[in-house]
């Protein structure tokens, strides 16, 4: 089986956007191939996030996940920092990574136009760390977006320098993991790009909202003044709420305000109300499985126990091959 390694941040809860994207596509892949995730604690420090916080954000990103049905019985789910084998590869990977390589990321240059007053070492060697992360576990597939895809690219120049640099044939290149046509976009409630793209408040429905809440952001949707003959081509803000409508409702509903909207008859406050409970019926099990999952501390203590066991085993076992093959060998 090939070994896959994913890294999730740990920013901000996840929305339908990621449950229909990145997450269920890993809910699926488990199954088919020897996964590892990892919660990405020691990425997320980079922007300093308080200590009050950390321990807090990594348990619930945890809860969501699992309640989306990631299932540490069948794969490796562990905190980046219960590795600790990651940070000394990343050391070590930091010997075959050029400044200049790194100064032209596209994510760099992104990072420090918005933020030009913590431009620190470490969001510069951010795929380097990144690169430790895959290596460790010697994975051959990467389930990673377009935005990832250059970090990629620097994790296959540290193995081909590693390989020619000691003679061996020791690391493999690994390739992004494509999911192909089963990457569902979901769109934003602002009427424009994907959901969560936009900071933009109410842009997004978490997983975690309340039906009032999911109500409150829905009926705020941006609409148009309506359809003024047949089978008028629908604007973008409409087209997205008829894209949501269809992740969550029946056909027969859906059927039903396309008739509405082809005749004139539409009135989006109805179609609104309906997406509504329609999403609520959808998130409900998985909010209230989050619920429960982030109130069991015993639970959530086990899983990640495993997790870094497992995890321990196949980093403690690259790291003496990875140390060995450099010539760091102990005196006693
Ligand atoms: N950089 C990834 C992101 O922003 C998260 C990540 C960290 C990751 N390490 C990884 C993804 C290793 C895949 C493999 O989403």
């Amino acid at each position: 089986m090939e070994t896959v390694v994913s890294g999730i941040r740990p920013t901000g809860n996840l929305h339908l956007g990621n449950y229909f994207g990145a997450v269920r596509n890993f809910i699926k892949m488990q199954h088919d191939a020897n996964c590892y995730f990892f919660v990405a604690d020691y990425h997320s420090l980079t922007t300093h996030p308080h200590p009050d916080n950390l321990n807090a954000t990594v348990k619930q990103v945890l809860a969501e996940n699992l309640a989306c049905g990631l299932d540490p019985e069948i794969c490796t789910l562990y905190v980046q920092s219960d590795l600790p084998e990651t940070a000394e590869l990343y050391l070590l990977l930091n010997m075959l990574a050029y400044t200049g390589e790194l100064e032209r990321s596209v994510s760099f240059k992104e990072k420090i136009r918005k933020d030009p007053d913590n431009v620190n070492a470490g969001l510069l060697t951010y795929p380097v760390l990144m690169a430790a992360d895959i290596l460790i576990h010697k994975a051959a597939k990467v389930p990673v977006g377009k935005d990832q895809e250059q970090h990629l690219e620097y994790t296959r120049n540290y193995v081909n320098r590693f390989n020619y640099l000691y003679g061996v044939e020791y690391f493999q290149e690994p390739f992004a993991y494509n999911f192909g046509g089963q990457l569902v976009k979901v769109p934003g409630l602002d009427g424009s790009g994907k959901m969560g793209k936009s900071e933009a408040e109410g842009n997004a429905i978490f997983l975690i909202d309340e039906p009032e809440v999911i109500k409150k952001k829905v009926m705020r949707a941006v609409t148009d003044s309506g359809p003024t003959h047949m089978n008028q081509p629908k604007e973008v803000a409409i087209e997205n709420l008829f894209t949501l409508l269809k992740l969550v409702s029946t056909t027969e509903t859906v059927a039903h305000f396309e008739t509405l909207y082809n005749n004139c008859t539409i009135r989006y406050g109805d179609m609104k109300k309906q997406l509504a409970d329609d999403i609520n019926i959808f998130i409900a099990p998985i909010r209230e499985k989050i619920k429960a999952i982030a109130a069991d501390e015993k639970y959530i203590n086990k899983v990640v126990k495993m997790g870094a066991e497992k995890a321990r085993q196949s980093g403690r076992k690259t790291l003496a091959e990875v140390r060995n093959i450099i010539g760091i060998r102990s005196f006693f």
